[in-house]
């Protein structure tokens, strides 16, 4: 008999590798990975075009008012195999993964217009099942239901000694300091915003990887999975 699909919610801080193991699991079951935080990031982007968000001003209700029409989706990359992130038709992966993308998306994502569109649109990435979905609200608020949900933590220095590494390899312009102040001002905002904040939801289990190896870690989850997979 076949195995039966699951769905797979993978929630956590910033920078916890939530989307490192979120692709080597969904790879090694046959399954979709979605990313929402490029989703919100995809946002974000529109909305630093457009100039309706900076350090010092947010106009929310032309955001709110252009929402409709912006469109995200996700494209396949033939060599790597992975989704990549459409904004209007326009493949933004690279852009929306910038410090400065980074340090304006925790306030769009507060915004319950926002979530509510983006929130839709991943409850019907998931109905076919078969789905690794990472993100901050996914255990709780977009498939409360899922079959099972994984919660990532680690110090904020581990995740910002990580995510430094990653913006240098990428040939980034930042400090040690920038990063992990953005780290630290996302889980704040993350976790104490009104609608949908980042918590863990009471029948997922924690992952701390401060100390585990990416092989370790993969190969628990994996394993979870597995089990999980089987009981279904
Ligand atoms: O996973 P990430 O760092 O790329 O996410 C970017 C931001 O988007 C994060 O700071 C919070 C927000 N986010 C969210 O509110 N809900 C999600 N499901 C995913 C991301």
């Amino acid at each position: 008999m076949e195995d039966k699909k699951i769905i797979i919610a993978i929630d956590g801080y910033s920078s916890t590798g939530k989307s490192t193991v979120a692709k080597q699991l969904a790879k090694a079951l046959g399954y979709i990975y979605v990313d929402t935080g490029a989703m919100y990031r995809a946002i974000t982007l529109y909305a630093m075009r457009k100039g309706y968000i900076d350090e010092s001003q947010f106009e929310q209700e032309k955001l709110e008012k252009a929402l409709p029409e912006i469109q995200i989706k996700f494209e396949i990359n033939p060599k790597s195999g992975l989704a990549e992130v459409l904004l209007d038709g326009e493949n933004v992966e690279r852009e929306i993964r910038t410090l400065a993308v980074s340090n304006q998306v925790s306030k769009i994502a507060a915004v319950s217009a926002v979530r509510k569109k983006l929130v839709e649109q991943q409850n019907q990435m998931g109905k076919d099942k078969g789905i690794v979905m990472d993100g901050r609200d996914i255990g709780t608020v977009v498939f409360p239901n899922a079959e099972l949900k994984l919660f990532m933590t680690a110090t904020a220095k581990d995740r910002a000694e990580r995510r430094f590494l990653e913006l240098k390899e990428r040939g980034e312009d930042v400090t040690y300091e920038d990063v992990l102040k953005n780290v630290v001002d996302r889980d704040h905002i993350d976790s104490t915003r009104k609608d949908s904040p980042l918590r863990q939801a009471s029948d997922a289990v924690k992952i701390d990887n401060s100390n585990l190896t990416l092989e370790d870690q993969f190969k628990q989850i994996l394993g979870l999975a597995k089990a999980t997979i089987k009981k279904a």
